[in-house]
């Protein structure tokens, strides 16, 4: 498979859309990054790279920190993790607030951003420093050590982060945060804050692609079943009130955050990263979108 040629032609075919979407302005800082940027970098389990664009240009991984969450969080607890959130998808935006209540303060998944703050609650309860661990074991997927936080793009979205402050009060309210609310969200956007580059992003991915290979990184591991699993719900839960969307027209496993970054992967074949900052109504890149569902067609490659 020519996936270099594959890629051009991809991007080619998706220049029209470059005016289309705009940026999460929610997080102040975030339109401060230039919206008409476009990257994309796939890995293959045979150790090639294939990028076009900006793949090595850094940006803010946002929601897709929550996958790293979940294998930390799978890794310490096991099924237990599912006593605290479900696993199903939700039909509803990522930081909707009406299922949260009905369903009684457990979250649906582990991706919106309910259940991503319950398990920010759980590593910080089973992590002496939580923060050091978490980036520690994104360096050792990504292997690259000078990956870091943007602390000036948490402050930003603690400024305005009304609806995620109402989420963690739910939660708290419903018992299923046992630490200090104020706490729980710093460490959240902090998660949120750290910044990556298409290379790196779809280097960290290659373990979730790899899945049949021990995954051992740092002192996070997972079973080939745990690492299927997460695969299943990056499927089911990746893309919010869009995954039945991403599935129909892309097909695969991945996970988006409102940086415009995507990370998907191809189980035993490759992991693929794209990132563009402007945005759909659901919070998706819409180059990011168009670039993978473009991917998937032209390889012929589909797991369905
Ligand atoms: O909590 C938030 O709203 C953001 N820090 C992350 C949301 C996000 O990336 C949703 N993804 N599409």
């Amino acid at each position: 498979m020519n996936y270099q040629e594959i890629l051009e032609h991809v991007y080619s075919k998706i220049l029209p859309f470059a005016k289309e979407g705009k940026q999460a302005d929610y997080i102040p800082a975030l339109t401060k990054v230039d919206p008409d940027q476009f990257g994309i970098c796939l890995h293959t389990i045979r150790g090639e790279m294939f990028t076009v664009g900006k793949a090595a240009t850094r940006f803010s991984i946002q929601s897709i920190s929550k996958v790293f969450a979940l294998a930390m969080c799978l890794s310490m607890e096991g099924d237990n993790l599912w006593k605290r959130m479900g696993k199903e998808p939700s039909g509803t935006a990522f930081n909707s607030l009406i299922q949260l209540e009905e369903e009684k303060g457990v979250p649906r998944n582990p991706f919106i951003n309910a259940g991503a703050i319950v398990m920010t609650d759980i590593l910080l309860s089973q992590l002496r420093n939580p923060e050091r661990e978490f980036i520690s074991f994104v360096h050792a997927l990504c292997g690259n050590d000078s990956v870091t936080y943007r602390e000036e793009v948490a402050i930003s979205e603690r400024s305005q982060s009304y609806l995620n402050a109402a989420i963690a009060n739910m939660l708290k309210y419903y018992r299923n945060i046992a630490n200090d609310i104020e706490r729980v969200l710093h460490f959240y956007f902090l998660m949120c804050s750290v910044e990556m580059s298409c290379r790196e992003l779809s280097k960290a991915f290659l373990a979730f692609a790899n899945h049949q290979q021990a995954f051992r990184y740092g002192k996070v591991s997972l079973t080939a079943s745990q690492v299927k699993r997460m695969n299943a719900i990056m499927q089911t839960c990746g893309f919010y009130d869009e995954a039945g969307e991403f599935s129909y027209l892309v097909g695969l496993p991945g996970k988006s955050g409102v940086g415009g970054g995507i990370a998907a992967i191809y189980p035993m074949r490759y992991s693929v990263a794209v990132w563009s900052p402007r945005l759909n109504t659901k919070g998706n890149s819409v180059m990011g979108m168009k670039a993978l569902e473009l991917l998937t067609t032209e390889t012929e490659e589909s797991i369905f």
